[in-house]
C-alpha cells in the first residue's frame, strides 16, 4: 500500500506520521515544493520509526511526481492555510490552480489512485477535482466531515463531563464555519440521546463551539490546525487500505442523494477499498433538512467562484 501525501506542511506531515504510526502502509511518499522541506520532514520522521514502533517508509521528495508513482490512495494537502480572521473560502483564489494542477500531476502517475482532498475550501476543492479529472465519483473523497466530528465528539464530552470513548456523534453538510450541520438530535452517549444529559441552551452551545472549531484554533495557533486534520485523514486512508467499510462524513459527489446534485458537500460514506463504497442516506429532522440545503446554497455559491 503506497500513499502519497502532497503537501509537507504541518497538515501533511502530521498526516503522514499519523499513517505510519498506525502501522498498515508499506510506504509514503511525502512530496512539497519547498526545496529540501519534505525530505527533511520525511527523514525526521523515520527517525521516529525505532522509537514509536513502525515500519513504513517514508520518502519525501521536492516535486518530483515521477517518485508518486502507483500510488494506491493520495492525500491533496497543498495550498495556503487560513489565517485569524480568514474565512476558509477566501483561500480559494490561490488554491483552485494548486489543487487542480496537484491532482493532474498525481493522475499522470498513478492513473488508478484514490485522491483524498483536505485543501481548503474543502468541499469545492472537491468539486474541483471531479470537474478537471475524469475520475469516477467512488474515488475523490474531500476531508471536513470526520474532522468536524471528531471536534463535535469532543464537545460534546467536555460538556457532559464524559470520556470522549462514551461518545456517539456527526458533522455533515459543508465544511464551513457556517455551513456545518452537527447532528445534535441523534448524537448519543452510549446510546443515550445526548439531550438526556444537557440542556437546550448547552448543546446548542456545543453545536455552535464545533462549528467554529477551525476558527477557534487558528485564532490560537495564528494558522490552521494540524494535529486532527492529520489524525482524521489517517482515518479515512486506513477505512480505504484496510477495508474496513467504515462509515465517516465525507464530502462526495451528490446524484441526488440527499435532495442535492452536482455539488461536492458531506454525507455519510462507508469507505473500503473501492473508496466511497456507498452514500448512506439517514432521516433528517425537517430543521437538519434545512440546515443542509442552506449549507448547499453556500458550497454552490462558492463553487460559482471556480473557474471550471
Ligand atoms: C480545519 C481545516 C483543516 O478545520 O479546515 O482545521
Amino acid at each position: 500500500m503506497k500513499v502519497t501525501v502532497v503537501g509537507a506542511g504541518a497538515v501533511g506531515a502530521s498526516c503522514a506520521e499519523y499513517i505510519a504510526i498506525k502501522n498498515f502502509a508499506s510506504e509514503v511518499v511525502l512530496l512539497d515544493i519547498k526545496e529540501g522541506y519534505a525530505e527533511g520532514k520525511a527523514m525526521d520522521l523515520m527517525q521516529t520509526a525505532s522509537l514509536n514502533g513502525f515500519d513504513t517508509t517514508i520518502t519525501g521528495t521536492t516535486g518530483d511526481y515521477s517518485l508518486t508513482a502507483e500510488s494506491d490512495i493520495a492525500v491533496i494537502t497543498s495550498g495556503i492555510p487560513r489565517k485569524p480572521g480568514m474565512t476558509r473560502e477566501e483561500l480559494i483564489g490561490i488554491n483552485a490552480g494548486i489543487v487542480k494542477t496537484v491532482a493532474s500531476n498525481l493522475l499522470e502517475h498513478s492513473p488508478n489512485v484514490i485522491l483524498i482532498v483536505v485543501s481548503n475550501p474543502m468541499d469545492t476543492m472537491t468539486y474541483l477535482v471531479h470537474k478537471s479529472t475524469n475520475l469516477p465519483k467512488n474515488k475523490i473523497i474531500g476531508m471536513g466531515g470526520a474532522l468536524d466530528s471528531a471536534r463535535f465528539k469532543y464537545r460534546l464530552a467536555e460538556a457532559m463531563d464524559a470520556p470522549i470513548s462514551d461518545i456517539d456523534g456527526m458533522v455533515i453538510g459543508g465544511h464551513s464555519d457556517t455551513g456545518m450541520v452537527p447532528l445534535a438530535s441523534q448524537a448519543a452517549r452510549n446510546s443515550v440521546k445526548v439531550s438526556e444529559f444537557l440542556t437546550e441552551d448547552r448543546l446548542k452551545q456545543v453545536v455552535e463551539d464545533t462549528k467554529v472549531g477551525g476558527a477557534t484554533l487558528t485564532k490560537l495557533l495564528g494558522t490552521s490546525a494540524w494535529y486532527a486534520p492529520g489524525a482524521a485523514v489517517s482515518s479515512l486512508v486506513q477505512a480505504i487500505a484496510c477495508d474496513q467499510k467504515k462509515m465517516f462524513p465525507c464530502s462526495t459527489l451528490l446524484d441526488g442523494e440527499y435532495g442535492l446534485s452536482d455539488i461536492c458537500i458531506g454525507v455519510p460514506v462507508l469507505l473500503g477499498k473501492n473508496g466511497i463504497e456507498s452514500i448512506v442516506e439517514i432521516a433528517l429532522s425537517d430543521a437538519e433538512k434545512s440546515k443542509m440545503q442552506e449549507s448547499a446554497v453556500g458550497v454552490r455559491n462558492t463553487n460559482g467562484l471556480l473557474d471550471v
